[in-house]
């Protein structure tokens, strides 16, 4: 297993490229079951997770195929040759919970799908009754079997209908994904309301709609559905990363640094721009540089160097992109606002904010953690509850390591703002909460080390790679290796 080794306390700058959305990725490649012909997605990330997607896929029979000229790092080109296995079997499915975006393209496909169940996991219980709800309300025959969802459309087929989708804790991202999979081939209207309105539910639909879907609403509580006979191939390119994009935005601010972020899904990230704007870093829109140039750009350029006036070369617009900014496409990025170039820089004295993390449109839970870490620096007391999520905390404890002063009280942490964050060795079993300590390391005075970064890797492709580009002292080591070295040096 690998550990991060981190020498805090460099200051940030340079230019760094937001990959495509592994949460959109994700459903986006298991739609590729819903036909036979050939599904081509262009950006995909190269993270764990999207390998064990692309292993089960398949297994399913849905393998990949040759792209011949397309061929190139990030374009998966996908097709369904034999439909004779539906099973996703345990062995994939506790690697990875989002194994369950099979479930309703299978189904609906196929007409028979076997999915395990995924069991909680370091962030909460996880249930997927709200999948099962909206499949039943298809129509579908659901049982459980030795831990395995068995799905079965009746003789009749799915039928579309009015389904209210939402659970305790509001909507379901997956959920609605499944459903939406599964009402595209059903006969008839299928109403979604209580819908997920994450970006990344809007990105499924545009490519089912590419494939011959029917889908208007989505990104709203109500998702309509006209159910086609079949959908086709398509190809289409995957949006950026919204948590990708904040976790850089934060990398940013923690280091008091000055970056250049380029593909970044402004419009999806309206909450986290609004609540960093309010601890006092500044998200500005700026100009694009021709992609040659991007590529060309010498790694970790100084504090107010180059990347300054590379971007005021072409000009720099409306000032915030966030909270009430214009939004509007204008010089700076293009027109598409999921694509634009923003330039992060912080005011030296970070303010504390009180955030609540809610379903999409308000600030996302995948960025809890790491804004924490920010505030951890913030000066006064700042308050984070989590609402989707109530135990996702893995951080704090490990945070607090790092000489943060955190009080838990349920699902809220009061945050004492420290001047330094002070670097200790730290592990946390979640993605984003070891994404959160990386970022504490690259404030934090001395060394830290973010042990079982595996967890990191479902989710950032070459991390440690991307943060020395911009000046980070960070490397990848063996953890046995390392441990072998501290041993070595205190005897
Ligand atoms: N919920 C239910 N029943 C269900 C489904 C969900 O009660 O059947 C509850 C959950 O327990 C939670 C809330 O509803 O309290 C929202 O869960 P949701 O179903 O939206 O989560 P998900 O679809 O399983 C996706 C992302 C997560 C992200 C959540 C919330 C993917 C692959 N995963 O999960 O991403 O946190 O939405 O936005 O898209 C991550 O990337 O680190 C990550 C965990």
């Amino acid at each position: 297993m690998d550990t991060f080794v981190i020498d805090g306390g460099r200051r940030l700058s340079g230019r760094v490229r937001i990959n495509g959305s592994k949460n959109a990725a994700l459903p986006i490649l298991a739609a590729a079951l819903l036909t036979t012909e050939p599904v081509t997605i262009h950006d995909v990330p190269a993270l764990d997770d999207i390998a064990n997607m692309i292993r089960l896929l398949a297994q399913l029979g849905c393998g990949q195929v040759a792209q011949g000229a397309e061929d190139s790092a990030g374009v998966i080109r996908l097709q369904t040759t034999d439909e004779s296995i539906s099973h996703a079997p345990y062995e994939i499915v506790r690697t990875m919970r989002a194994s369950i975006c099979t479930l309703g393209p299978l189904l609906a496909k196929r007409g028979y799908a076997r999915v395990s169940l995924p069991g909680g996991c370091s962030i909460g219980e996880r249930p997927v009754d709200l999948h099962l709800r909206g499949l039943r309300a298809l129509g579908a025959e659901i049982t459980l079997e030795a831990g395995d969802i068995i799905a079965r459309v009746p003789a009749g087929g799915l039928k579309g209908t009015t389904i209210f989708l939402g659970g305790a804790n509001g909507s379901t991202v997956l959920g609605t994904t499944n459903v939406m999979c599964a009402a595209s081939l059903a006969k008839g209207t299928t109403i979604i309301e209580c819908a997920a309105c994450e970006p990344e539910v809007v990105d499924l639909a545009k490519l089912l709609i590419k494939m011959g879907a029917k889908i208007s609403g989505a990104g709203s509580p109500r998702i309509v559905i006209e159910g086609v006979t079949q959908l086709g191939g398509a190809t289409y390119v995957v949006m950026p990363d919204r948590i990708e994009a904040g976790t850089f935005m934060i990398a940013a601010a923690i280091t008091n640094g000055d970056m250049i972020l380029d593909n970044c899904p402004t419009d999806a990230m309206l909450a986290p721009i609004y609540w960093l704007e309010a601890a006092g870093v500044h998200v500005q829109q700026v100009a694009p540089l021709a992609a040659t140039i991007a590529n060309t750009l010498p790694a970790g350029r100084p504090r107010g160097g180059s990347s300054l006036s590379l971007s005021s070369g072409s000009t720099s617009t409306n000032g915030s992109v966030g909270g009430g900014g214009s939004g509007g496409g204008g010089a700076g990025g293009g027109d598409d606002p999921l694509r634009r170039c923003v330039r992060v820089t912080t005011e030296r004295v970070l303010k504390s904010v009180d955030v609540t993390t809610q379903p999409h449109p308000g600030f996302p839970t995948d960025l809890q953690a790491q804004f924490m870490a920010l505030l951890c620096l913030a000066d006064g007391n700042s308050v984070v509850t989590e609402r989707i999520f109530q135990d996702r905390f893995l951080h704090v404890a490990e945070l607090s390591r790092m000489g943060a002063k955190l009080v838990r009280q349920g699902s809220t942490v009061i945050i004492t703002g420290v001047r330094n964050l002070v670097g200790a060795p730290v592990m946390a079993s979640d993605l984003r909460a070891s994404a959160g300590l990386v970022l504490a390391g690259l404030a934090a005075e001395g060394t830290t080390c973010v042990n079982r970064v595996y967890h990191l890797d479902r989710g950032y492709e070459r991390m440690e790679e991307r943060l020395r580009s911009l000046g980070a002292s960070i490397a990848r080591v063996d953890e046995k290796e390392l441990a072998a070295k501290n041993i070595a040096a205190v005897s």
